[in-house]
């Protein structure tokens, strides 16, 4: 690789120095190699393997159920269709709660399994050991607060995080604990717009926010929301920027009327 083809390449140190400039961060979510690829060529900045893709990719209702086995094969799937972007993958639920060995173990073998360049846990002082032991090791991490999609059935509800004083101070306090440990950048989900731009404001490492307002340094939309390809999920942050479930039903549509008509496949459309 040319040093100049590496020099354009995102890394967590190009992140930081986007915050420092005041550049905001754009950042989408991916699970397979064909959107990958387009969503690479757009010139977005970081691509998430989310474990959204329990939902949107394997239709589970939460993001519970996905291994790390099927996280592996999405990330590995991402990784080969990037070249420009940062790759971060979502440690999913089970594989570091519990205990720091396994965290580290698991976090290798995203590492190694996939090419990806960071992976991403959801809280604060409560997985502390685990985030200390796989920074130790080298592994790039990206912290998530607020709400905590893996923690549905502690909360119960998806509703906004952190309203109340208490919760919204913990919050601080783990965002600088994650600083402080080494994290390169935390993710703050569905939490008041204010609450956000005072954690921004605190850190020196970039904010994303997913329905945390505009005080951040980058955003994140998982991209099925984004594209409308999910049509039942519609809270108040998501922009819808198309409708491409319905353009895929014409397509599909206009196939089975040709396939059936005899219109498809024609004299030129044949060996
Ligand atoms: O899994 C995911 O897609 C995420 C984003 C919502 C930040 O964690």
């Amino acid at each position: 690789m040319s040093v100049e083809s590496y020099v354009r390449k995102i890394t967590t140190h190009v992140l930081y120095e986007m915050k420092l400039r005041g550049e905001k961060i754009a950042m989408l979510t991916a699970y397979d190699y064909s959107m990958a690829k387009i969503v690479e060529s757009a010139g977005i900045d970081v691509i998430l393997v989310g474990d959204s893709a329990s939902n949107v990719m394997a239709g589970f209702s939460t993001t519970l159920p996905i291994t790390l086995d099927a996280m592996i094969y999405h990330a590995a799937s991402v990784v080969r269709a990037t070249s420009k972007a940062l790759v971060v993958v979502d440690m999913p639920f089970g594989t570091y709660q519990g205990n720091s060995k396994e965290a580290l173990h698991s976090a290798i073998r995203i590492m190694k399994e996939t090419g990806a360049h960071a992976i991403k846990m959801e809280g604060g002082l409560e997985i502390k050991e685990s985030v200390q032991r796989i920074l130790s090791a080298g592994i790039p991490v990206m912290g998530h607060l607020g709400l905590t999609p893996q923690s549905i059935y502690k909360f119960g509800t998806y509703t906004v995080r952190a309203r109340q004083e208490e919760e919204a101070k913990k919050l601080i306090e783990d965002a600088k604990l994650l600083e402080e440990l080494g994290c390169f950048s935390i993710v703050l989900e569905k939490i008041p717009a204010n609450l956000a731009g005072i954690v921004a404001n605190t850190v020196k490492i970039p904010v994303i926010g997913i329905g945390a307002g505009a005080g951040v340094d980058g955003q994140v939309l998982v991209l099925h929301d984004m594209l409308g390809i999910t049509q039942e999920f519609s809270p108040r942050f998501l922009r819808r920027y198309h409708n491409i479930s319905e353009e895929i039903k014409g397509a599909v549509k206009n196939y089975i009327s040709d396939v059936k008509s005899r219109d498809f496949p024609n004299e030129r459309e044949q060996y």
